[in-house]
C-alpha cells in the first residue's frame, strides 16, 4: 500500500519535473477540410515537416485532413476555443465570423490572374485584412493559393442561361450567394464534407471549385459536365489561435514563422500545377465532359457576373474594392499587360 502510494507520488513528481516537461512537445493540431493530396493538404504536410525539423522535436504538428475533426463552421469555433491551434479555411468562410471583407476574394472576375491576386495578398491590403482577425482571437499567418474555379453539373453549362433554376452548392459567403442569384440559380450553402452527398441525392445539382477539389472529393462520380469558367478565385488564410501563438517561446515562434514562410512559397508554387494535373485527369475520364466556353460565351459569363462587384460593394467595403482594383491594375501594368 505504502509502496504503491510512493510510486504514484514519484510518478506525479516526474510529470512536473522540468526535465520531463522540456521533453513534452508542443502540439499544433492543424485541421482542414480537403484531401491530403490537394494544394492545401500538401502544404500543410510541408509545414509539418519543416516545423518539426526546425524545432528539433520541440513542436509536433498533427494534421487532420478531410473534415476528420471538424467541418467548415465548426473548425473556426474550435480554433477560437483552442481545441485546435491551426487551420487554413478558404477566404469565403470568414463572413460568418463577422469579417465580411474576406469575401472580396469571392467576387467574380475581380482578379484577372494570379500575379495580380498575389499583389493584393502579399501587399498592404492582404496584411491589413489579416489584422482584422485579431479581435476574434485569431492571428493570420499567410495566404495559400488553391486556384480559379470551374463549374460542374449534370447538364452541359455553356452560358449562365444553362444554370437557370439549378440548385447550386456554395460556401457560406454572401458574395457567392449574390453570384449564384446573378446566374439565375438557387444557392445552397453546404459544408464541404457534405457536397458529394448533396450532389448525389439531388440536394444540389451543380457546384464550383478548383479542379483539385472536384477530383479528390470524387465529385466526378456525381457530375457529368465541367465548364472551365475560371470565374472566381479560391484561396486560404492560414490562421492560428492568438493566445496559443503568443504563449509560444520566442525562439520557437520564430522557427515556426520561418517554416510557414517556406510552406507558403511551396503552396503557391504547386497550386497551379496540381490543378492543371487534376483537370487533365478529369478530362481523361469516360462519361465526363469538360467544356471551354468560347469568346462570346465568356463575354456572357462576364456580363452576367460583373454586376456582382457593384452589388457587393457595400458588404465588402468600397475602399477595399478600390484598393484591390488599384493593386491588381498596377500588377498588370508592371507585367506589361494593357
Ligand atoms: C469548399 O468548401 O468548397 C472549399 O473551400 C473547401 C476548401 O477548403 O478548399
Amino acid at each position: 500500500m505504502q509502496g504503491k502510494r510512493m510510486r504514484r507520488l514519484i510518478l506525479a513528481a516526474m510529470m512536473l519535473s522540468p526535465a520531463v516537461y522540456a521533453q513534452t512537445p508542443i502540439v499544433i493540431k492543424f485541421s482542414h477540410v480537403v484531401a491530403a493530396d490537394t494544394p492545401k493538404g500538401m502544404a500543410a504536410e510541408r509545414f509539418k515537416q519543416l516545423a518539426e525539423k526546425a524545432t528539433r522535436g520541440k513542436v509536433r504538428v498533427d494534421i487532420y485532413p478531410d473534415s476528420k475533426l471538424y467541418k467548415d463552421r465548426e473548425e473556426l469555433e474550435a480554433l477560437q476555443l483552442g481545441a485546435v491551434q491551426m487551420l487554413a479555411p478558404s477566404l469565403a468562410k470568414f463572413g460568418p465570423l463577422g469579417i465580411k471583407e474576406f469575401e472580396a476574394f469571392d467576387i467574380p472576375f475581380l482578379f484577372p490572374d494570379k500575379q495580380s491576386l498575389h499583389a493584393v495578398t502579399e501587399g498592404r491590403t492582404g496584411r491589413s485584412l489579416l489584422r482584422k482577425l485579431e479581435p476574434k482571437g485569431i492571428i493570420g499567418l499567410a495566404y495559400w493559393d488553391n486556384g480559379f474555379k470551374v463549374i460542374s453539373a449534370n447538364r452541359q453549362i455553356k452560358t449562365p442561361a444553362d444554370l437557370r433554376g439549378l440548385k447550386f452548392r456554395i460556401q457560406a459567403s454572401k458574395v457567392l450567394d449574390a453570384q449564384t442569384r446573378a446566374l439565375g440559380a438557387s444557392p445552397q450553402v453546404t459544408n464541404f464534407a457534405e457536397v458529394y452527398q448533396a450532389l448525389k441525392t439531388g440536394a444540389a445539382d451543380a457546384t464550383e471549385n478548383p479542379p483539385s477539389n472536384l477530383l479528390t472529393q470524387r465529385m466526378f462520380e456525381v457530375q457529368k459536365h465541367i465548364t472551365v469558367t475560371n470565374h472566381g478565385y479560391l484561396g486560404y488564410a492560414v490562421i492560428v489561435n492568438k493566445k496559443f501563438w503568443e504563449s509560444l517561446p520566442a525562439d520557437i515562434r520564430f522557427e515556426l514563422e520561418a517554416a510557414m514562410k517556406a510552406a507558403t512559397r511551396y503552396a503557391n508554387d504547386i497550386a497551379q500545377q496540381e490543378n492543371d494535373q487534376a483537370l487533365d485527369t478529369l478530362k481523361a475520364m469516360p462519361g465526363l465532359q469538360v467544356y471551354y466556353p468560347g469568346k462570346s460565351e465568356r463575354a456572357e459569363w462576364q456580363r452576367a457576373l460583373m454586376p456582382v462587384q457593384r452589388e457587393m460593394e457595400l458588404r465588402v467595403g468600397s475602399d477595399l474594392l478600390r484598393d484591390i482594383n488599384r493593386e491588381t491594375l498596377k500588377a498588370r501594368e508592371d507585367k506589361g499587360v494593357k
